[in-house]
């Protein structure tokens, strides 16, 4: 099939979501934020990711609204933070994020990182106790589709031992240089919707020598590379700009289409861009 921007993504039955994100990970709140979302949204991005722990979910919530855009033409994301683990504090959280981004519904909503066995033996527990109140806050309406970010196959496993209902998205990070391939082939298998954060390495490999290469060959940046690297690999990308030009550069990646030869070029680059967060050894606190 040939890729284009109303491509969606299924994520149930129900549920469709935008085949690129507008990422705002590292946007600084107030006013910055808020204008980033505007522009993203007049640059054409109908779904915005945000999180609890970003503390940008008041401004992305103002944008959306001051775009002028309807919201039930927005697919929005947030994300369920650590120190909120457990049913009771992931019901209140829901809540907090509603008021924060001002609506009545989170379009998706995740888990930003697993609990693992080395922060606590009851890991298992702890994560199905979170996701019953996710499970909650679907059936109450207040969210459409309920997914996860950071996780591993092994915790995806765990939690859907008890789980009702199973988790549609894992949230990773993924770009040239390090795109977690056996991660990805589990969770597409799987039935689940793979996004990637840092697309572009949070601006790390975009002076990598191979994608340059292969950029000219296009006409296009290392940054349009990623994306198309991206979607060409089953991945749904998240992009960040806070620059208005680059915003619709992210957007404009239907016009060519990475060679297999290239791809496997981008495949086999040698790692770069690693954020160095990973689930089970980087102190997800740290973020
Ligand atoms: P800026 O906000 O100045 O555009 P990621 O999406 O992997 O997190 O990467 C985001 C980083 O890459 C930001 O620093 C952003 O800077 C930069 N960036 C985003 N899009 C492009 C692009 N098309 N070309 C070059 N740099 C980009």
């Amino acid at each position: 099939m040939k890729l284009n921007f109303d491509n969606n993504f299924k994520l149930t039955d129900t549920v469709e979501i935008p085949c690129i994100g507008y990422g705002t990970w590292q946007t600084p709140s107030g006013d910055v934020a808020r204008e980033c979302v505007k522009n993203a949204i007049k640059a054409g991005y109908r779904h915005i990711d945000t999180a609890a722990i970003y503390g940008n979910e008041e401004d992305v919530g103002t944008g959306i609204i001051e775009s002028g855009v309807s919201r039930e033409k927005i697919f929005l994301t947030t994300k369920h933070w650590i120190s909120e683990r457990g049913y009771e504090k992931t019901l209140k959280a829901v809540d907090d994020s509603l008021k924060r981004l001002k609506t009545d519904y989170i379009d998706l909503y995740l888990i930003h990182w697993p609990c693992v066995e080395k922060i606590s033996p009851d890991w298992k527990e702890i994560n199905a106790s979170t996701w019953a109140g996710f499970e909650k806050a679907y059936k109450d309406g207040k969210i459409r589709a309920l997914g996860v970010s950071n996780f591993l196959p092994e915790h995806i496993l765990a939690l859907e031992e008890t789980a009702e209902i199973k988790p549609c998205v894992n949230q990773i990070e993924f770009h040239p240089g390090y795109y977690q391939p056996e991660n990805v082939k589990w969770c597409i298998e799987h039935g689940m919707t793979v996004e990637a954060w840092s697309p572009m390495g949070s601006g790390a490999v975009l002076n990598d020598y191979t994608l340059n290469k292969i950029a000219k060959k296009y006409n296009v940046s290392a940054g349009q590379v990623c994306i198309r690297f991206a979607l060409q690999s089953g991945v749904l990308p998240l992009p960040k700009s806070t620059n208005a030009d680059r915003m619709k550069l992210n957007l404009d990646v239907f016009g060519f289409e990475l060679s297999e030869e290239d791809m496997l070029a981008i495949r086999t680059m040698p790692p770069v861009g690693y954020s160095t967060f990973h689930p089970t050894e980087a102190p997800a606190d740290a973020l």
